[in-house]
């Protein structure tokens, strides 16, 4: 399994000595993870261990070495049960493997030691260092979607959408129908915007299918309310595109994609692990293809009767900028046979071959996640910043049209 390109575009490109590698561990310590102690501490641990560090090497594909691989390739193991002492001894700080985990301190509560040996020892570490890529298929990026999408539909006078996800990774997110939606102005927390105390301090808050097992919830910020659906959207045909789709059905792959979440994060870790087994006997059709190269002939294949949105979630920023201008390219081919949406979230100085349209209130932009959308009308195509996000959708600024 592969995905294309680092996963924090920020990471510097093949870094290639374990000097290096020790410096971005240092980075990820004091930036990345620096709320989460177990990540934290771990990666404190390899900054100062070029050994540990150097596991990164073991990948073929120099922007994977990054420390999200190694923190991942330790993860899968925890999470795959293994017997192993040091991984048993290590799972008991893991979120993920533990409802209870242990506190992260010094001596005996360092769960820095059992890592080590875990990244030096461990055969399967060292097998999903050479064999896998980081992953990621962030379902909570579905709430932003659906304002967006919310408001397609009042634009068109659309009756159903016809849903093309290009980067569709395991398909999570082509399901968005079957999650439940809260959106808060209530407290949030800090360093996440995770919404905090939904029942106790946020009585206005606006649902979506309150009834389904996983409820997605985005923290509203600004002051402009996002339009949001009486009910769940009416999405007639849907179908993803990905370079490197990912089973969510096959149950390596499924762990592959909890393991490249955070164990400090138990609420992201739950929202992957639901959404994988709601997939389950669901998963829509997922091309193998190109984003630029095979767009068209899926959104050809929308049925009449549904408009068609593309849909692209931290996708676009792997493509560079030339290959930006060939799919917007191969979309107003399209247009100038009918009509169509594309809805976009990525961070806007990654895209610069999309030109994204700047915010309607001049704020410059910054680290957030633009949400945008292109419509074309009788083969005119016209763009409109709709808002700002957090990159895995946990809070939506909505800016309006
Ligand atoms: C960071 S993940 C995001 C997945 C999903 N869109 C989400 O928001 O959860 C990027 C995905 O894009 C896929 N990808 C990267 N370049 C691609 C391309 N040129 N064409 C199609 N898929 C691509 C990767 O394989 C990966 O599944």
């Amino acid at each position: 399994m592969t995905s294309i390109g680092p996963s924090d575009p920020t990471d510097p490109a093949e870094p290639a000595d374990p000097g290096v590698l020790c410096g971005l561990f240092a980075t990820w310590a004091s930036g990345a993870v620096r709320r989460l102690p177990l990540y934290r501490r771990l990666c404190e641990g390899a900054a100062g261990d070029p050994e540990v560090a150097g596991r990164l090497l073991l990948s073929p594909r120099p922007p994977q070495r990054i420390p999200n691989l190694l923190l991942a390739a330790v993860h899968d193991v925890v999470l795959a049960g293994d017997h192993d002492p040091e991984v048993e001894a290590l799972s008991g700080w893991y979120g993920s493997a533990t409802p209870h985990p242990r506190p992260v301190g010094r001596g005996g509560d360092d769960p820095w030691p059992h890592f080590r040996s875990a990244a030096l020892e461990h055969p399967a570490v060292a097998d999903n260092l050479r064999s896998h890529s980081t992953q990621t298929n962030e379902v909570g990026r579905c709430a932003p979607l659906l304002p967006a999408l919310t408001d397609t539909v009042s634009e068109f006078g659309a009756e159903s959408l016809g849903l093309v996800e290009v980067g569709a990774s395991a398909g999570l997110n082509l399901l968005m129908d079957s999650y439940g939606y809260c959106y808060t102005r209530g407290r949030v927390e800090p360093g996440t915007g995770d919404a905090l105390d939904l029942d106790e301090s946020d009585r206005g808050a606006r649902w979506v299918s309150p009834d389904r097992s996983l409820i997605l919830t985005c923290a509203l910020r600004g002051p402009v309310d996002p339009p949001v659906p009486e009910s769940v959207l009416v999405i007639s045909h849907r179908v993803g595109l990905d370079l490197h789709p990912v089973d969510p059905g096959e149950r390596d792959q499924a762990r592959w994609l909890v393991a490249c979440q955070w164990p400090d994060q138990p609420e992201r870790v739950h929202r992957a692990r639901t959404a994988i087994a709601l997939s389950h006997g669901r998963r829509p059709r997922i091309v193998t293809g190109d984003a630029v190269d095979d767009v068209a002939a899926l959104v050809t294949d929308v049925p009449r009767e549904a408009h068609p949105v593309v849909i692209a979630t931290w996708v676009l920023t792997y493509l560079g900028p030339d290959r930006q201008r060939k799919f917007l390219e191969a979309l107003d081919e399209i247009g100038t046979r009918r009509d169509l949406s594309l809805v976009y979230a990525e961070q806007p100085e990654l895209v610069p071959g999309l030109d994204p349209p700047a915010r309607a209130d001049g704020v410059p932009d910054g680290r957030a996640t633009a949400l945008v959308r292109l419509d074309w009308r009788g083969g005119t195509r016209r763009a409109r910043r709709l808002g700002d996000q957090h990159p895995h959708g946990t809070w939506l600024e909505w800016t309006g049209r």
